[in-house]
């Protein structure tokens, strides 16, 4: 990455120059492909006390600034800070374990990594290195599941508020379906959970997620805790995973024999409705997208770890039709990636298998939008970041669509900039971050 230059005029405000892309909505909405894009190739985004002031054409809004000095970013694109729904912090180091798929891959792997969440000095390390990870591919905002440890938790957040990071996680809770170390009883995760909120929740730019892990780690009892602590706290999101693998369903309807499908585990429990984070919904019935639909709860799209745990092929397109929102998630540690370049290129990929008469996989716009504002609406915190809008944080990721040789041989002749996109989404990857700008910094 590049070493930071910044430049402030008296009135404090920062200048960057380059070509804008933002979004205003989901060109999946419209039959106009462009719809709700907004681009700039020759921009200036202008920042005061970390919040975006303006964005515009160089000529118009150097005449209003004239005193401005933009640090220049020309030949770059200058987007809204990625924003990764959904991944696993604990899981850092087990990245790309031969695990067959989802149920052996948590037993072999996963549990015995989250295990080490126990040693403080431990968690400490890896919630360094994790957030260094997300900024240097250009991740400014993240839901995080942790592990179910609290020190786990509190050495995130506490990690994350050192570079002032946009970032929610939470206690992982668990109470069956995993090694005795890492299970809490209801009550007892209630109590730690209870704690960490009052100690992190709308602390700064920091938020807390209450996170059962999934129906197959938690006993009625533990769904009924996590309901409980969501009723306390109104404004945490609920995070949780949902119908990612068919083995998972059949153990879910054994379990929860009186539920009529996945979702209704979780709606039993009084866990779906507006602020309710769903990873995966691969294997989702008309009945359940209604429910997340009518619920306003949200779904996680997370395609490299759907096709490296063989979960299955999701349905985006589908999923959006019935009016839910999506989001974008690298999922690592099933995830094979930090970088969301690479997560929209699995995303496209996967969309070519739902193409119909009437729509082709998934553009290069609705890829960025969904990494962006997308996924701002996915958390609920689109009137906070996801554009630049005048007034929202301005975190801001600056790319270099030429990063590599190929890149660069890909780009020659000045494509348009929806050929542009998609080169920088299929073949990008960190390397084609040149910044990671925090509103914080
Ligand atoms: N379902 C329950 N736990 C996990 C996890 O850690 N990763 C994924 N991909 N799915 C899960
Ligand atoms: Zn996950």
């Amino acid at each position: 990455m590049e070493p930071r230059k910044q430049t402030a005029d008296h009135r404090g405000i920062e200048a960057y120059r380059g070509s804008l892309l933002d979004f205003t909505d989901d060109p999946a909405t419209s039959t106009d492909p462009s719809s709700g894009v907004r681009f700039i190739e020759d921009g200036l985004l202008l920042i005061q006390d970390q919040r975006i002031l303006a964005s515009g054409p160089t000529p118009q809004l150097s005449q209003s600034y004239p005193e401005l000095e933009p640090t220049d970013y020309r030949g770059k694109l200058i987007l809204p800070g990625f924003i990764d729904c959904h991944l696993h912090y604990p899981q850092m180091a087990i990245i790309g374990s031969y695990g067959e798929a989802l149920l052996p891959w948590l037993e072999r792997y996963t549990f015995p990594a989250e295990s080490r969440f126990a040693h403080s000095a431990h968690c400490t390390m890896m919630a360094e290195l994790f957030v260094q990870e997300l900024l240097r591919n250009g991740t400014s905002t993240a839901l995080v599941m942790a592990s179910s440890h609290p020190q786990g938790v509190e050495s995130l957040f506490a990690a994350a508020e050192r570079r002032g990071m946009r970032l929610i996680s939470g206690l992982t809770m668990m109470d069956r379906g995993a090694p005795s170390e890492l299970l809490l009883s209801p009550e007892k995760s209630r109590q730690e959970a209870s704690k960490l909120i009052k100690r992190w929740h709308k602390h700064g730019r920091l938020s807390y997620a209450i996170s059962p892990r999934f129906a197959l780690t938690s006993t009625r009892e533990g769904l009924r805790a996590a309901a409980a602590l969501r009723q306390e706290f109104p404004d945490t999101l609920l995070h949780t995973h949902l119908a990612e693998n068919t083995q998972e369903l059949a153990r879910v309807a054994e379990l929860f024999p009186e539920a009529r499908n996945y979702l209704d585990v979780y709606r039993q429990a009084g866990l779906v409705g507006p602020g309710s984070v769903f990873a995966h919904g691969i294997h989702l019935s008309e009945e359940e997208h209604h429910c997340l639909a009518e619920n306003r709860a949200t779904l996680v799209h997370c395609p490299s770890s759907n096709l490296f745990l063989g979960s299955g092929l999701c349905n985006v397109a589908e999923a959006l039709r019935r009016g839910i929102t999506v989001g974008l998630g690298s999922d690592v540690g099933a995830g094979t990636s930090f970088s969301l370049l690479k997560t929209m290129a699995e995303a496209y990929k996967i969309s070519t298998f739902h193409r119909s008469p009437s729509q082709g996989p998934l553009s290069p716009f609705q890829a960025f939008y969904m990494a962006t504002l997308g996924g701002a609406k996915c958390l609920g915190l689109d009137q906070v970041i996801g554009n630049f809008t005048p007034g929202k944080e301005a975190d801001f990721i600056v790319l270099d669509p030429r990063a590599t040789p190929i890149q660069a041989l890909r780009c020659e002749g000045e494509p348009a900039l929806e050929e542009l996109l998609f080169s920088l989404l299929i073949l990008g990857d960190d390397r084609s971050v040149v910044r990671t700008h925090i509103a914080a910094d």
